[in-house]
């Protein structure tokens, strides 16, 4: 985009207010260390669904004409804007960090009408440049390396690679070179040898992020529609750069504890006796278990705020109560498509309210999903959030205590939604090309909303599709992958690449949803499973059953062994989303997270970290039983062993079917709980700590695990020193919540010697 000549500026408070030949542009010091770029295109406001708060805070900016452009200085870096409009951002030191791209861009690839229709046909993209109401270029670094995106497939670093934002459901295995998926969060990071920043593009039209794929020199992200607005945040970290992410579109926040235990879920339990076969499955082989999902089949006819009774013996809900006296919360399913029935209560409700999205013509716009033909609630009203939220009063009352949100890309059967559909954005009128993106985001909103006002106890949302700041209300999984290897190996850099987006808390179907399972692809997907943020096995309707013990005993006790192993760990986990929802760090991590300077750090994408402290380096091939496992600097535990090891270093490690390799970091304490079949089951009174000599430190962090009293201080929270002996020490630094442990366990390579905590 080209604004011409430099006209002038004026400075309004943070804001400088840019004249060009052929337009305004906009640069606004949001904090010292995030700057706004934005020329109104569409329109003149900022009008974030992402950024929900003002997150101004007071910088001294000082504005200097010089030669070479105008000069922006935040104190804590500087922007130049030169005529064009481009834009460069240097750090305090006066390094270029992130500059415009001011050469030729490569030309159109020009090919005929007809091959252009063949290309598309077969997937092929060949029109770049068609569509984009504006390209931003940026200067490609040799060395620079991309996080983020949301939920790409394909590898942990982006470059190289080309991707659109326009939430989609494609049924097909996903591969490498699928271009979009179920979320739009158009978010990434940036890695060079000597500088990380971020960029936060806030438009929810369909967006293009072309890292490095069209040429060697630039990189560019564009959008069909909306305004050019966009963040630049620095850093002097991974970290630190996220942090500013999250602190503008908000953090996770703290689940339910119980919501981290396992959950099991299959497309097919469809009766009251197919579900009692689980629950008792779970407890009598003893295999821990928090969750039951129940997929589309509970309701009537597909129709959403319904239940199908007669297969629940007349009493869903006194059923559902018999799972909760044995520790299986209930989650059920609700798809966005209302089917279109007359005298069907909610349908007849939303068409009499105006709260379904219309046709340019003004009727109720119908596709059709799982129920045939169905009508689309109008998500971005308001009010229709509000009787979305209501309406779960229907499943709470059943007994459900988490709503699973899926279809709301939105996915239809009968094409794609016309751009032109008629949707509302808050206070005015908008359409489907704009709030696309948006739909799963507000759907999530509205229900997380409803559940919060209805229910009192910290709402779980599990949401399919996703915008920026969709954090705040859903935990996500990724979608419909198949139980093939590849979709093993892509899960890694797909979930670190979700905690680099700001959503720490995801997951992908333990075992692969689509195409059928083998024993010893569940055995090494529930090594992974077991440590990624949710951890749910679900399957396919008419795939090969996955349930942990559909595969002989073998399988069955290796998978126990690793569900035990997520329940020991879960106050540790806890601890890390605890963390999540103060600074918006990741619970799972890529290595290079922790390790920005190590070249192996930066392009792992078959091991990943828990916190800081964990090291998981997981089998993901058919047939191996040996890995390579690497290990970055300092010194490291395995866990299986206690042997010590000093990284960085490279080497094999034995990994039988029953082994995934696991390092701790020297000077770790990570808490523990004593064997439960459920969160809750029994008082947690006990806090292990399971101690690697070094010197370290961990904060521990305690409350009921369920409401939100602990906004109002009712938590605890211990401070844990550990030495190069191992030994430790726990002094609690905050108490709030009345109930304590009565015993602190710490547990040194299999000796166990009780701590005495001190208190504040
Ligand atoms: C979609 C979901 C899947 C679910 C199915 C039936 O494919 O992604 O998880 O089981 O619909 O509801």
């Amino acid at each position: 985009m080209d604004l011409g000549k430099r006209k002038g500026y004026t400075v309004s408070e943070q804001k400088v207010i840019l004249s060009f030949e052929h337009g305004e542009a906009e640069i606004w010091a949001v904090t010292s260390k995030i700057i706004n770029v934005f020329c109104g295109l569409e329109s003149r406001e900022h009008d974030s669904r992402a950024i929900e708060e003002n997150r101004e805070q007071a910088v001294k900016l000082s504005v200097e004409e010089r030669e070479d452009g105008l000069w922006i200085d935040t104190g804590a870096l500087s922007v130049r804007v030169s005529d064009g409009f481009y834009v460069d951002f240097y750090d305090e030191n006066g390094d270029a960090v992130c500059a415009d791209y001011r050469g030729q861009r490569k030309p159109l690839q020009v090919v005929s009408d007809e091959m252009l229709k063949i290309l598309a046909s077969e997937g092929h993209k060949a029109d770049r440049g068609t569509g984009h109401v504006f390209d931003v270029l940026k200067q490609l670094r040799g060395d620079e390396y991309f996080y983020g995106l949301g939920d790409k497939t394909g590898f942990l670093d982006k470059r190289g690679y080309d991707y659109e934002m326009w939430n989609t459901d494609n049924p097909d295995p996903q591969v490498d070179s699928f271009k979009a998926l179920y979320k739009s969060i158009p978010f990434f990071m940036a890695l060079t040898g000597e500088h990380v920043y971020g960029i936060f593009l806030d438009n929810p039209c369909k967006s293009f992020f072309n890292m490095g794929q069209e040429s060697q020199e630039y990189y560019y992200f564009g959008a069909a529609g909306g305004n050019l607005d966009y963040y630049y945040m620095s850093g002097n970290s991974l970290a630190e750069v996220l942090s500013h992410y999250t602190y503008l579109t908000g953090t996770c926040p703290l689940p339910q504890k119980w919501t981290l235990g396992y959950h099991q879920s299959r497309w097919g339990y469809t009766t009251l006796e197919d579900v009692e076969e689980i629950a008792r499955g779970m407890r009598e082989r003893d295999i821990p278990c928090d969750a039951i999902h129940f997929d589309i089949d509970y309701m009537q006819d597909y129709k959403v705020f319904t239940w199908n009774e007669s297969r629940y013996q007349g009493d869903a809900a006194g059923y559902l109560a018999t799972l909760a006296d044995r520790g299986f919360k209930p989650v059920a399913i609700n798809d966005p498509g209302v089917k279109k029935e007359k005298g069907y209560a909610v349908y007849d409700e939303g068409v009499e309210k105006g709260y379904f999205a219309r046709t340019p013509q003004g009727q109720v716009y119908i596709n059709a999903v799982w129920p045939g033909d169905a009508a689309f609630p109008d998500f971005g009203n308001p009010a229709v959030r509000r009787w979305w939220g209501e309406n779960q009063k229907f499943l709470l009352d059943k007994g459900v205590r988490g709503i699973w949100n899926d279809m709301n890309e939105p996915a239809s059967f009968k094409g794609p939604l016309p751009e032109d559909v008629v949707f509302t954005d808050e206070d005015k009128t908008s359409d489907h090309a704009r709030m696309h993106n948006l739909y799963g985001h507000l759907m999530a909103k509205g229900t997380y909303e409803g559940l919060k006002r209805l229910d009192g106890r910290r709402p779980f949302v599990i949401t399919r599709a996703c915008f920026a700041g969709s954090q705040k209300y859903a935990t996500c999984w990724t979608g419909d992958n198949h139980s093939i290897w590849a979709h093993l190996q892509m899960a890694i850099p797909q979930l670190c690449n979700l905690g680099l987006s700001g959503m720490p808390f995801a997951g992908t179907d333990v075992g692969g949803f689509g195409s059928d399972a083998t024993g010893e692809l569940l055995a090494r997907w529930v090594q992974t499973g077991c440590f990624s943020p949710l951890f749910r096995n679900h399957s396919a309707m008419g795939s090969r059953r996955q349930e942990p013990w559909q595969f002989g005993e073998e399988i069955l006790a290796i998978y126990r062994k690793y569900v035990k192993l997520r329940y020991r760990w879960i106050p540790y986990f806890y601890d890390l989303f605890h963390e999540a929802e103060r600074t918006g760090a990741p619970v799972m991590r890529p290595l290079v997270y922790h390790y920005e300077k190590d070249e192996a750090a930066r392009k792992c994408n078959d091991e990943f970290l828990l916190g800081d402290r964990i090291l998981v380096a997981p089998v993901i091939w058919q047939g191996m039983n040996k890995r390579m496992v690497y290990l970055p600097e300092g010194v490291w535990y395995d866990y299986w062993t206690d042997e010590k090891i000093t990284g960085p270093v490279w080497f094999v490690r034995d990994a039988p079917l029953d082994v995934c390799p696991i390092y701790v970091k020297a000077g770790s304490v990570i808490p523990a709980m004593e064997p439960m079949s459920y969160v809750g089951e029994k008082k947690e009174d006990v806090l292990l700590l399971d101690v690697y000599p070094g010197i370290g430190e961990w904060e521990h962090y305690q409350d009921n695990g369920e409401d939100f009293a602990y906004r109002d201080g009712e938590y605890n929270q211990y401070h844990i020193v550990v030495d190069e002996r191992g030994i430790s020490q726990c002094r609690m630094t905050h108490h709030g919540y009345e109930r304590t442990y009565s015993r602190v366990l710490a547990n040194r390579f299999g000796v166990s010697t009780e701590l005495e905590t001190q208190r504040a």
